[in-house]
């Protein structure tokens, strides 16, 4: 009885995590079929997204790139506070962005997973030189990526015409 009980009060506060865990265990069953055939997610909680900025940001050092604005956010893994992108599922995504360095130059960024540099883009020339990353990374569910200055300040440059942007999708789960 008191095992039921407390397995009841879990289910009532982790009901959302358990739905979560479910439907990732049903697509995994459901993946290793004969069919070969993957049970994908409904098309507005596919977790993808696309988001930019139209105005410069002044990184200090170590310094979270904000596309502060989002054109497309399903299953709202993306932040726009805070650039930070947090998986919704584990899966198989692709990131890509392009980011404008500003008339200064010398840009350098680098792309984070979790705790770890991925990859990173530098120009020198000064002005408007864009930096991009390209990436397809296998990411546990709340793992969380994106995109830092490096060991200098610096800043990148865009305006009206949306110069910089940041994606990602997940391809598969
Ligand atoms: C990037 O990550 C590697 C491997 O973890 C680490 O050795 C290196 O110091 C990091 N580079 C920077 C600039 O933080
Ligand atoms: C930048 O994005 C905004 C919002 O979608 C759009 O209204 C505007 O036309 C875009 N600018 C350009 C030059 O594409």
């Amino acid at each position: 009885m008191p095992l039921i009980l407390n397995v009841s009060v879990l289910l009532f506060l982790k009901q959302k995590d358990l739905l979560d865990d479910l439907l990732q265990m049903m697509l995994k069953i459901k993946g290793s079929g004969k069919s070969g055939h993957h049970l994908v997610p409904k098309r507005e909680d596919y977790p993808a997204f696309t988001a930019y900025r139209s105005s410069p940001q002044s990184l200090s050092v170590n310094e979270i790139v904000k596309f502060d604005k989002v054109w497309t956010n399903n299953a709202d893994g993306y932040d726009p506070s805070s650039g930070v992108f947090t998986a919704p599922l584990s899966g198989l995504y692709h990131f890509a962005a392009v980011v404008m360095s500003s008339s200064v130059g010398n840009m350098y960024l680098r792309l984070f997973h979790n705790n770890d540099n991925i990859t990173s883009t530098r120009t020198k020339v000064k002005g408007y030189m864009t930096g991009t990353f390209d990436v397809v990374l296998t990411l546990k569910k709340e793992d969380k990526i994106y995109i830092k200055s490096g060991h200098n300040s610096q800043s990148i440059f865009s305006d009206g015409n949306n110069y910089s942007t940041f994606s990602g999708n997940l391809i598969v789960t």
